[in-house]
């Protein structure tokens, strides 16, 4: 019998440890994550995950009825936890006047947390992912109960701490070389690189830890593995797949040597992507107030012009390849292969060399 308030453990997780390659495919709302390019990284061993992000709960269903007629394999929706409370409106209006004409009309809304909820415990995805909070322990309890495992993303150590407490099923570890946004919901947002990170939010739990963060190659695979990770979660290096929804102008900046920055410019909550015009005008000014400043520049990624439009990317964007998404599972698990066989059995050089 459980302690009173005490948080119910997953025993096992089943789905990382029956990967047939420890490769997670990152969901990206706003276009680049589709049921083609998840069913291509399932079948090619991987798990794919869905974005619920941005987008209505039927069309995440619609999504998740695409991607099961595609595929038997397991995946993952991926969901936002909304803000407890709407940001100072002052503040708001204030960046909306800086912008001037032509925006949207920023205002505060939780997403369809609770219909995406719905979704999710009707139709039993094998994981229920969370970025940008901390599910509470009921709603984690109770996909338990429907056979869907939580993972939640954290970006510090205490935020592991925090959602280990509440019964997470596995943890994907957010570098801050990641594409798009933090996924940080504790108090200071975390600005930790994955391999910090990683070493750090081991210490605090033995929860199972997908790591996720400028991973494009399969050495990096071999990295994380070597930290203790049981997967790698790789967003970016998909984004030029075919099968990715990602728009042409976003597309044509991936790939390139252009830097790469955090900004609240265009949603009100830090993200990472392609230093555009946009980010460098206004990245000194922007609130933390998400979703309102979203809503309030969503007329700019409809409209995707690639200097006022979001390009979100990872540090390692530039070794993003355009090829088909199984080849890019093929080849990290190839290179990482090579990588672990490349390691000297031990590091410490004997007294005769
Ligand atoms: C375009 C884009 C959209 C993203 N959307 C989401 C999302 O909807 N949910 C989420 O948990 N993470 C999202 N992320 C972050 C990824 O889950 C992951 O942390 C990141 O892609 C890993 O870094 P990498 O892009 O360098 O591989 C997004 C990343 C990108 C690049």
């Amino acid at each position: 019998m459980l302690a009173p308030g005490a948080a119910l453990r997953y025993t096992a997780n089943v789905v990382l440890d029956r990967l047939r390659v420890p490769i997670v495919q990152a969901p990206m709302a706003g276009g680049p994550s589709t049921p083609a390019l998840a069913a291509a990284v399932c079948e090619a061993g991987g798990f794919g995950m869905l974005a619920a992000g941005f987008k209505t709960a039927a069309a995440a269903r619609e999504d998740v009825e695409r991607l099961r007629a595609a595929t038997r394999a397991p995946f993952g929706v991926n969901v936002f936890v909304p803000p407890e409370a709407p940001a100072n409106p002052a503040a708001v209006a204030a960046y909306a006047r800086r912008l001037g004409d032509g925006l949207g009309k920023a205002r505060f809304d939780k997403d369809d947390y609770d219909g995406k909820l719905d979704v999710v415990l009707e139709t039993r995805p094998a994981v229920a992912s969370f970025t940008f909070g901390c599910p509470d322990a009921g709603t984690i309890d109770r996909l338990r109960h429907a056979g869907v495992e939580t993972w939640v993303t954290v970006t510090t150590a205490a935020e592991a701490a925090e959602a280990a407490a509440v019964g997470a099923a596995a943890l994907v570890v957010q570098g801050v070389e990641a594409g798009g946004h933090r996924g940080s919901f504790a108090e200071g947002e975390g600005d930790v690189g994955l391999l910090a990170l990683l070493q750090l939010v081991r210490a605090e739990t033995d929860l199972p830890l997908v790591a996720a963060g400028g991973i494009a190659t399969g050495a990096a695979v071999a990295a994380v593995l070597c930290l203790g990770a049981a997967a790698a979660q790789v967003g970016t290096a998909f984004m030029r797949c075919p099968e990715s929804g990602t728009a042409p102008p976003h597309r044509d900046a991936i790939g390139t040597r252009r830097p790469t920055a955090l900004t609240r410019a265009f949603t009100g909550r830090m993200a990472r992507g392609i230093v555009n015009d946009f980010m460098r005008e206004h990245s000194a000014h922007a609130p933390k107030a998400y979703p309102e400043i979203a809503h309030l520049t969503a007329p700019l990624r409809q409209a995707g012009d690639p200097e006022r439009a979001p390009l979100w990317a990872g540090q390692a964007h530039r070794l993003a390849l355009e090829l088909p998404a199984a080849e890019v599972v093929a080849r990290l698990v190839r290179e990482c292969d090579s990588a672990l066989a490349a390691l000297p059995s031990s590091v410490e050089r004997r007294a005769e060399q």
